[in-house]
């Protein structure tokens, strides 16, 4: 089957030579993405946006037609003009909000979402989308209860306090998430990563422990998995495609405090298509991945087209930077789809 080029709606590309190395796997699948601000340091001026963005286009490989959409990382301190200025003149697409101390490289993050209530109401009079990695950070609350008890304690309220503010809830991981968003508002929207929807937490320790699988929000239970297999598969327009594909080196994965990150640009699209076959639902799988995001977003979908078909392939198990490997996930994997660009 062919369908319109996908859209990427929650993608780390990293920079230098990570950057270079791992571009081109997103861009031979998908038109675009959103590129997300987590850098060293992070992207919280337009300067910054747009030199990042240059860097970006500067790694692409020749002839390659890819549109990378930046986000700006919210920090406390962070300036409402500057950012309705930087959505206004295309520096970026959106903003993210990385609780503080919430994932890798969020230690610049919101401490608190009140002390950024002047942003998001800037943010909800200019239309801008609101992207929130969705855990509180309170160590008195279990791992796998942290997303749930976001929606209840910060996003439920933050809400109310904006009333037309859009938000994103990224890498949506639990039943609570995908309900809070398929029974709620229209300005709610997720995305869901291709390894949240392939894996359980069980993921974690199949026969040992397996530091590959580690991502935040972490994989949860197989009922979770199901809800978002259901929310991606529904054809729903608020659901869609956000990899989340974070690449770490392996060696910094494979110790003993290992980053948390999934790099899945090579697999995900073909991943998502062969779960879509597997649940009878081919016919949704453009919406989810290729229209969808764009149509949150404003931006038209991709006019070229992406082939994908029922031929089983083993992915790579890893690829290289300058840096060092960096595994793929599902890589030595058999997947039953591949992608014929
Ligand atoms: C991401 C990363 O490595 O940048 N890691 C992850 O596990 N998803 C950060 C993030 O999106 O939380
Ligand atoms: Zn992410």
């Amino acid at each position: 089957m062919r369908i319109r080029r996908p859209f990427d709606a929650h993608l780390h590309l990293r920079d230098g030579g990570m950057l270079r190395a791992v571009l081109p796997s997103t861009a031979s699948h998908c038109a675009g993405a959103l590129v997300m601000p987590n850098l060293v340091p992070p992207v919280t001026t337009r300067a910054s946006a747009q030199a990042y963005r240059a860097r970006i286009l500067e790694a692409l490989p020749p002839g390659a037609s890819f549109e990378p959409q930046l986000t700006a990382y919210l920090t406390d301190g962070i300036d409402p003009d500057e950012v309705v200025a930087g959505f206004e003149a295309g520096d970026w697409l959106a903003a993210k909000l990385y609780p503080a101390h919430a994932t890798t490289n969020s230690a610049h993050g919101v401490t608190d979402v009140r002390r950024i209530d002047p942003v998001l109401a800037a943010m909800a009079e200019a239309g801008m989308t609101l992207c929130v990695h969705g855990e509180v950070t309170r160590p008195d609350v279990d791992i796998f209860d942290r997303e749930a008890a976001f929606l209840d304690e910060i996003l439920a309220p933050m809400l109310q306090r904006h009333p037309t503010l859009r938000v994103v809830v990224e890498h949506a991981t639990t039943k609570a998430a995908a309900d809070f968003v398929l029974q709620g508002e229209e300005r709610v929207a997720m995305s869901i990563t291709a390894h949240h929807l392939w894996w359980n937490r069980n993921a974690l320790f199949q026969g040992g422990l397996r530091p590959h699988a580690y991502c935040l929000p972490v994989l949860k239970r197989e009922r979770d998995r199901e809800a978002l297999v259901a929310a991606a598969t529904s054809g729903h327009p608020r659901v869609f495609f956000g990899s989340d594909s974070a690449p770490h080196l392996v060696h910094r994965k494979e110790t003993d405090c290992g980053c948390a990150g999934v790099f899945s640009a090579p697999t995900a699209v073909p991943a998502v298509a062969a779960l879509f076959a597997a649940h009878g639902a081919l016919d949704r799988l453009e919406g989810f991945l290729s229209l969808h995001g764009p149509a949150w977003y404003g931006l038209a979908p991709s006019d070229e087209t992406l082939g994908l078909d029922a031929v089983p392939w083993s992915p790579d198990v890893q690829i290289d930077t300058v840096e060092g490997p960096v595994r793929i996930f599902l890589g030595g994997d058999e997947l039953a789809w591949r992608a014929a660009p």
